[in-house]
């Protein structure tokens, strides 16, 4: 792993924009993995702001986004989809039909999440996919005990989770239970990773992603066996490695 730590969260935005930029650049059909979560909007706004400014176009390109809440609506206001609209595509130019976020609302989830690998692998796989974590290590909405070899799939989200994104709702109540989430297999598919964590309540899954062993207790430390990650971190994740 290729581990950069920055002093504070902006250069780890405008990092992670860098690194996204430099792939369009390098090839303009790249097909993109994209994530949600507060982490990587700063990335975003750089990544629109570059834009704006005609250095990069996302013309040619295509994107998969990593998850998405079982039962919302495209446009229901806490679904991924309208997240990443409202943070990134509503701001660039990348054509509607090259964007894809596994439907949230489709009739059958289990036919969904299959059809949406599908087109992963249609689209020739994914060039250069962006994480972030959760705070118990998920990435997507791999939670600890995932499969290391899923595909695609419909998860049943934890207590830990639920809480954790609680704030993007009115309670925790209204927090979908299940999710649609590219497998723990689709993510390591990815030729190159980068992941982004930011801020001291990730300091310990950061720390069990990287020290620690390989351990679907931490999901995020299958990492350690991919060969192309770069973990952009600010001081305060970084604060629990040794
Ligand atoms: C959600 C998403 C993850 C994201 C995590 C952390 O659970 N499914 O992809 O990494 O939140 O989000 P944040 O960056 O807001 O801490």
């Amino acid at each position: 792993m290729n581990i950069q730590i920055f002093e504070n969260e902006k250069q780890v935005h405008e990092a992670c924009a860098i690194l996204f930029a430099a792939q369009l650049i390098e090839n303009p059909e790249s097909v993109l993995g994209f994530a949600t979560g507060s982490t990587p909007v700063g990335a975003y706004d750089e990544l629109a702001r570059m834009h704006d400014e005609g250095i990069i176009s996302f013309f040619h390109a295509s994107s998969f986004n990593l998850d998405e809440y079982v039962g919302l609506e495209q446009d229901h206001e806490q679904s991924y989809h309208r997240f990443m609209m409202k943070n990134l595509f509503d701001h660039v130019d990348m054509p509607e039909e090259n964007i894809h976020v596994p439907y949230g609302a489709a009739l059958d989830p289990e036919v969904e999440v299959l059809l949406y690998e599908n087109a992963i692998a249609e689209a020739g796989g994914i060039d250069l996919q962006l994480l972030g974590i959760g705070v118990n290590g998920h990435i997507g909405f791999n939670e600890p005990s995932s499969s290391f070899s899923a595909e695609t799939h419909v998860v049943d989200l934890t207590p830990s989770t639920i809480e954790a994104n609680a704030r993007f709702f009115d309670s925790a109540d209204e927090v979908p239970r299940q999710a649609l989430t590219m497998g723990i297999g689709t993510i390591m598919n990815a030729l190159k990773i980068v992941l982004v964590a930011t801020g001291e309540n990730k300091a310990q899954a950061i720390r069990e992603m990287i020290d620690g062993p390989i351990n679907p207790a931490c999901p995020a430390s299958i990492l350690q066996l991919h060969d192309n990650v770069t973990v952009l971190l600010d001081l305060a994740a970084a604060s629990l490695l040794q």
